[in-house]
């Protein structure tokens, strides 16, 4: 760090890629009045609380959930887990524009940029190999019924039973051994410390990024007995698994408000060229709550459309749950008669299919109907059981209408006063929320003790903490006070290592600048703390922090001594700028 880019760098830098656009590859964005929004891609969440300052004099993010925010820097660090360096040439990269002289031949960065030419040329080479003599490829697709189109569109790809025909290739085009390892597409033999290709006799499907940069690859063997069935790229420096979807780059632009997730690549494929352009698969692991923020951002509801075995069952149970927890309306849709989706098609035709998707249940008519699984209900207790269940899955709905219907479905279909049952249910959710009441008041009242990963120092510390972020506050809007504000205070002052920090920073940068902006801490911030940094700002928002009471915090930070401390822990931005209020009247 501390390469110190010009100033006049970064702003023709953020100018270039204004916020909005860079973010909108990654998030749906909505008006809403003058700002944007989403749900935050940092977060699982409902409702969107990602506030986007687009178009300002000083575009950032934040988070009112999580306090995530910052520029346009920082948001690209966060989203694609960079380093600094590496997050402002891709941003310079994008808009053209060179690097300046000292920032140049940062290792880490062009090795990710080696990488991705890399796979995009190894994608080439297997695209090529599937055309080539040896049509085993060729033949093993043709047999599973997928089209030359979606071949091309996919850029599906073979390899052969060559030990070193990826390696040979990209050798001549200038790939060493070790970047070949790398990106995960070859291995050191133990025997002679050389390198063999990983993906042989398979039939190859690329993974793509949003961006439509191949980053990692997937290959299913075409032999009757290959050991594995589905061999997959492991993390590399420009893949990680749990982040992507297989085929987002189709789906994400289809307009459907409906997404299908399936389990594989072949259930993509054929579910796609069956007429589906809006499903995804997520790849070769379970669903995680990254991918399903993923979807939020394009799609309300998901037809989970995993394979009908157990296994696939207890996966659509945990996706179900995930897909909640960010607001989707999960569906679950029921095949007979074909273990995948892919099977399903080929049986029954893409018609049938579209049928299947209109009839998929909503999850909470799934889950009732799976309340019997692995229970004999023939007997009382078994009935009860199953009951108790039942009541659970309904107290999880939250609609009330949609609570009411299915409740009295349940209570006809096993013969049950409908009363009885309605009473179960109130008092079930009765019971929870007294529950999360209960773990809300521990949490709220155990908060000073809790310690504040970003800014630890902060703690104990609550009043020096609230009137540093004041002063801050008034600097980033005041940027011609700070001559006048730093004669009467040094960073030295500054009670919390953070802000102590961030205001050392703002007055060694700011006289280079004509007005202020959040960037001039990207480089020696972190993401979370420039989450913080940019949260003093947005949570300040509405209120118009005065001149005088500016002087009322300084005068906090230089009698820090003389005032208890602890009392402020539960005090908010609005009480404690009462406080100051106060005081000056006192003193006028
Ligand atoms: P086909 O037999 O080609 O139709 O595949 P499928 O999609 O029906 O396969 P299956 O249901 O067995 O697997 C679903 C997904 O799990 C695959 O697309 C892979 O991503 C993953 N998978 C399956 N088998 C393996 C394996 O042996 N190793 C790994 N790493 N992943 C696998
Ligand atoms: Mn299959």
């Amino acid at each position: 760090m501390n390469v110190l880019l010009p100033q006049e760098f970064l702003y023709q830098l953020k100018q270039a890629n204004p916020i909005e656009t860079v973010m909108s590859a990654y998030v749906h964005l909505v008006q809403a009045g003058s700002l944007l929004k989403c749900c935050c891609p940092f977060h699982s969440e409902k409702t969107p609380s990602c506030m986007v300052y687009a178009g300002t004099q000083d575009p950032h993010f934040y988070c009112f959930g999580c306090h995530a925010g910052g520029d346009v820097i920082t948001f690209l660090m966060k989203i694609e887990g960079l380093p600094y360096m590496e997050a402002v040439e891709r941003l310079a990269q994008n808009a053209g524009l060179p690097m300046p002289q000292q920032a140049d031949d940062h290792g880490e960065s062009r090795r990710r940029s080696r990488l991705l030419e890399l796979n995009r040329c190894a994608a080439q080479f297997y695209y090529k190999q599937l055309c080539g003599e040896d049509k085993r490829g060729l033949q093993y697709l043709a047999e599973r019924k997928i089209t030359p189109q979606i071949i091309k569109k996919f850029g599906l790809g073979y390899a052969d039973g060559r030990w070193d025909g990826l390696q040979k290739a990209m050798g001549a085009e200038g790939f060493t051994d070790e970047e070949l390892i790398d990106a995960n597409l070859c291995s050191r033999s133990r025997k002679n410390d050389g390198v063999y290709d990983r993906f042989r006799n398979r039939v190859i499907f690329p993974i793509f990024d949003l961006r439509g940069s191949v980053i990692a690859f997937g290959g299913r063997t075409i032999e009757a007995d290959g050991e594995p069935k589905y061999l997959n790229s492991s993390d590399t420096p420009v893949f990680k698994k749990g982040r992507n979807l297989f085929a987002m780059q189709f789906a994400k632009k289809s307009q459907s408000k409906r997404m299908i997730l399936a389990e594989g690549y072949m259930d993509v494929i054929s579910i796609h060229q069956a007429g589906f352009e809006n499903v995804v698969a997520s790849l070769g692991t379970a669903l995680t709550p990254e991918q399903c923020r993923l979807m939020r951002q394009y799609c309300q509801e998901v037809v989970i459309a995993y394979d009908s075995d157990t296994a696939g069952r207890s996966a659509t149970a945990k996706a179900v749950n995930l897909l909640r927890a960010v607001g989707i309306q999960p569906r679950i849709l029921h095949m007979k008669d074909a273990k995948d989706p892919d099977e399903y098609i080929k049986k029954f035709g893409a018609g049938q299919f579209r049928l299947l998707l209109e009839e998929a249940d909503d999850a909470v008519k799934y889950a009732l109907e799976h309340c019997k699984d692995g229970i004999d209900v023939t007997a009382v207790d078994g009935k009860i059981t199953m009951m108790q269940k039942a009541v659970s899955v309904l107290a999880d709905v939250e609609n009330d209408m949609q609570r009411e219907i299915y409740l009295s479905d349940l209570a006809k279909q096993q013969e049950i006063d409908p009363a009885v049952l309605k009473e179960q249910v109130a008092r079930e959710i009765r019971m929870r929320r007294g529950r999360e009441k209960k773990q809300a008041w521990r949490a709220a009242v155990n908060q000073p003790l809790m310690r504040d990963p970003v800014n630890p120092t902060a703690v104990g510390k609550r009043k020096s903490a609230k009137a540093e972020e004041l002063i801050l506050c008034y600097l980033f809007r005041h940027p011609d006070a700070m001559e006048e504000i730093a004669q009467q205070i040094t960073p030295q002052q500054f009670v919390t290592e953070l802000y102590s920090r961030a205001y050392g920073v703002y007055l060694r940068e700011m006289p280079k600048l004509s007005a202020f902006t959040f960037s001039i801490f990207s480089e020696d911030f972190t993401p979370d703390e420039m989450g913080v940094l940019t949260g003093i700002s947005a949570r300040y928002e509405e209120i118009d922090v005065s001149h005088a009471s500016v002087y009322d915090a300084i005068d906090v930070l230089r009698n820090q001594n003389d005032t208890p401390q602890e009392s402020a822990d539960t005090l908010s931005d609005a009480d404690f700028r009462a406080i100051f209020d106060r005081k000056r009247k006192q003193k006028g």
